[in-house]
């Protein structure tokens, strides 16, 4: 796991700006995991920005986003479809045919989460997964507990999710309290991880997630068992962390990450 440390918010989305714009460069077909949450709405405008100025091209790509609350309808105002179709798919020349968000209006649940694990196996597989963190330690929606090998799947909510989600919806009491979630073991399989966390709410947790001991507790810290991934973070979200000297000097000195300093 390689942390980078950014000196503001808009510095860490840009940074993540940047490597999924690579990604598509290196490779126009990719398969990219997405995410909601309030972080990723400003990392999306950017992207959106990027391709206006005719440097991003999405036509090739699929995606898969992570989670979807259950019980909501497609279109739905509070839907991650509706959220994911907002701030990324209309502005951008993706297929939306090649857009994938669980249905969590299906009748068969588990029907439903066998498709989307089959359908991202068919596909291929994830080459860039975009991943927030919750208050609740989650990646995508699993929370504490979760097995560390799971596959796609319903999860209850945590009280700390609820918490942190209910003032997005217009009526805070329609929230549904399970979400089909990809698993912790559907996550690890991604070729590449990207975490972007920013602000001092996240900065505990993070520590947690980076620094503590590999637990279904906290189930970004499953993240460290991942072969490559990258968790971008500010100064704010970094407050906690022990080693930051260490990760400033990999940035700093690492050939890989030569493009990308400002
Ligand atoms: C939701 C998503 C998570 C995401 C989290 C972060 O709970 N299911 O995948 O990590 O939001 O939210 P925010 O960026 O608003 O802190």
């Amino acid at each position: 796991m390689e942390v980078i440390i950014q000196k503001d918010a808009a510095a860490a989305r840009k940074l993540a700006s940047k490597i999924i714009a690579h990604q598509i460069e290196n490779k126009p077909t990719s398969t990219l995991g997405l995410a909601t949450g309030r972080t990723m709405e400003l990392l999306y405008s950017l992207l959106v920005d990027q391709h206006r100025e005719g440097k991003l091209d999405f036509s090739l790509c699929r995606s898969f986003n992570l989670d979807e609350y259950v019980g909501i309808a497609r279109d739905d105002e509070n839907s991650y479809r509706s959220y994911m179709n907002m701030h990324l798919f209309n502005h951008v020349n993706i297929d939306l045919r090649n857009t994938h968000v669980p249905h969590g209006d299906e009748k068969d649940l588990d029907w439903e989460c066998h498709r989307y694990d089959k359908l991202i196996d068919e596909c291929g597989g994830i080459d860039l997964q975009l991943l927030g963190i919750g208050q609740a330690g989650h990646i995508g929606f699993n929370e504490p507990g979760s097995s560390l090998r799971s596959r796609t799947r319903v999860k209850p909510l945590a009280p700390e999710t609820m918490e942190q989600n209910r003032p997005l919806f217009k009526d805070p009491n329609s929230m549904p309290h399970r979400a089909i979630t990809m698993g912790v073991g559907t996550i690890l399989d991604s070729r590449r991880a990207l975490m972007l966390a920013t602000g001092k709410s996240k900065a505990e947790i993070i520590r947690k997630a980076v620094e503590g001991p590999i637990t279904s507790m906290v189930t970004a810290s499953a993240l460290q068992l991942h072969p490559q991934c990258t968790v971008i973070v500010d100064e704010e979200a970094a407050e906690l962390l022990e080693f930051k000297d260490h990760y400033r000097w990999v940035f700093e000195s690492e050939p890989e990450w030569v493009h990308y300093r400002e």
